[in-house]
C-alpha cells in the first residue's frame, strides 16, 4: 500500500444541511471517486470525538451509521478498494496513539486552540471535558496514524491541522524519525483547490451562512426536513425589494442565494441559471422554481438514503477497519519503540 492517503473525517451531531451537503459532503465524494486512482482515500467518522461535549448518547451509536449512510446516498462507491470507511473508535490504536502524544503536549498550545476556547467558553468548568482539551491530539493521531499527506478540513479546523504537523516534527526531533509529516497548509489549500468559497447562506438572514447549528431552523434546510416544508421555507426565504433578479451578493443577498441554491440542484454551473433567470422581476416565480427543485432534491436524497442497504455499509465498514488496523498498528508500534515501550 504505497499510495499517498488522502484522510478526512466528518463530525455531525446534528442533521446536517444542504450547505454542508454541497460544501463538504459531495467536494469529499467527489474527491474520493477522482481521485482514488492515484491516492488512498481515508474516510472516516470521528465518533470519539463526538462527545468531547456533551451529547444524548442513546443516539449516539445510530448517528454514527446515519452518517456512514448519508455518504453512501450522496453518491460514495463502497465497492472501491481504494476509498476506506471507517469508525475511529474500532481502530484502537487511535486512542493509543494520543496517550503517547499526549505526553508530547503542552497545556500551553491546547488552551490557545480557538476551538477549546470557543466551545469551553459556553460550558462551565466542571462541564468543560478533558476529552475537548484533548480534542486536537486525538485529531494529531487520526492523521499520523495513516501517514496522511492531504487532509481537507474547513476553515476552523486548520489550527489543529497545524498541530498535528508541529507534533510530528516535534516527536522525529526527539525521538528520531517516526511519523511521516503532513503537507503544510498552503499546499493544502493549492491542492485542493480551495477558496471555491461555497457559502450557502441563511434563508431567513441572508448576510449570514447556513448552519446545522443555528438555534432557529427557520432559514435552514435539513437534510430531513420533509420536503414540503422545506419548500415553504424557500416561499418565505427574505429578498428584497428591487423586483429584479440579479446574482449581487452584496446587494440582492437573498436572490443570489437562491441562485446559488438553484445551480447546484440542478447541477448546472452559476452563469448558466444567471443567464436563464437574471433579468425577470417576479420573485414569487423564482422562489417557485426553487422551492420545486429543493422539494424534489429532498425526495430523491431521501429515498436513496432509505434504500442504502444497512448491510453493505457494516460490511464496507468492517472490512476497513479490518485492513486498516495493522496499518494503524504498524505506525503505533514505531511510536511505541521510540518512547521506549517496544524493543
Ligand atoms: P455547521 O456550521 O453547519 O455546523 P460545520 O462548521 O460543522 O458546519 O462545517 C462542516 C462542513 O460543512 C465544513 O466543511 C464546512 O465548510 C461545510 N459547510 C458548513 N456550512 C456551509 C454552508 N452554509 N455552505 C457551504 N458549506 C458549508
Ligand atoms: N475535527 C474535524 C471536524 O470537526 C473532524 C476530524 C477529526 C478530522 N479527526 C480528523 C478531520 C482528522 C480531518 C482529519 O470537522
Amino acid at each position: 500500500m504505497s499510495k499517498p492517503v488522502i484522510l478526512t473525517g466528518i463530525r455531525a451531531n446534528n442533521d446536517l444541511t444542504i450547505g454542508n451537503y454541497f460544501g463538504a459532503i459531495l467536494p469529499m465524494i467527489d474527491m474520493a471517486k477522482t481521485r482514488s486512482d492515484e491516492f488512498q482515500i481515508n474516510l472516516f467518522i470521528p465518533d470519539l470525538h463526538s462527545f468531547t461535549t456533551p451529547i444524548d448518547h442513546s443516539q449516539l451509536y445510530d448517528q454514527i451509521l446515519h452518517n456512514a449512510r448519508l455518504f453512501v446516498a450522496a453518491g460514495l462507491p463502497l465497492d472501491n478498494p481504494d476509498i476506506y470507511l471507517y469508525r475511529q473508535s474500532y481502530i484502537s490504536a487511535h486512542s493509543e496513539l494520543t496517550w503517547i502524544l499526549d505526553c508530547f503536549t503542552g497545556m500551553g498550545e491546547m488552551t490557545r486552540m480557538t476551538q477549546f476556547k470557543d466551545k469551553s467558553g459556553s460550558l462551565n468548568d466542571d462541564r468543560t471535558s478533558v476529552g475537548l482539551f484533548n480534542y486536537p491530539v486525538l485529531m494529531a493521531a487520526d492523521i499520523l496514524l495513516y501517514d496522511a499527506q492531504y487532509i481537507p478540513v474547513g476553515e476552523d479546523q486548520t489550527q489543529h491541522l497545524e498541530f498535528a504537523r508541529d507534533i510530528a516534527e516535534r516527536f522525529n526531533n526527539k525521538l528520531g524519525h517516526t511519523f511521516m509529516v503532513p503537507e503544510p497548509v498552503k499546499a493544502q489549500h493549492a491542492f485542493f483547490g480551495k477558496d471555491q468559497g461555497l457559502r450557502i447562506k441563511d434563508l431567513v438572514d441572508p448576510t449570514k451562512k447556513m448552519s446545522k447549528s443555528d438555534d432557529s431552523a427557520r432559514g435552514v434546510i435539513f437534510l430531513g426536513d420533509e420536503p414540503s416544508a422545506a419548500a415553504k421555507k424557500v416561499m418565505g426565504a427574505t429578498t428584497d425589494d428591487l423586483a429584479s433578479i440579479k446574482f449581487d451578493p452584496q446587494n440582492q443577498p437573498g436572490i443570489s442565494n437562491l441562485l446559488q441554491i438553484l445551480a447546484l440542484l440542478q447541477g448546472v454551473t452559476l452563469q448558466q441559471v444567471r443567464d436563464t433567470y437574471e433579468g425577470q422581476s417576479s420573485y414569487g416565480d423564482f422562489k417557485k422554481v426553487v422551492a420545486d427543485a429543493v422539494e424534489s432534491f429532498l425526495t430523491d436524497f431521501q429515498q436513496r438514503l432509505a434504500a442504502v442497504d444497512d448491510t453493505a455499509v457494516i460490511a464496507k465498514l468492517e472490512q476497513s477497519e479490518s485492513a486498516l488496523q495493522p496499518i494503524a498498528g504498524d505506525t503505533l508500534l514505531r511510536a511505541q519503540k521510540a518512547v521506549g515501550l517496544r524493543r
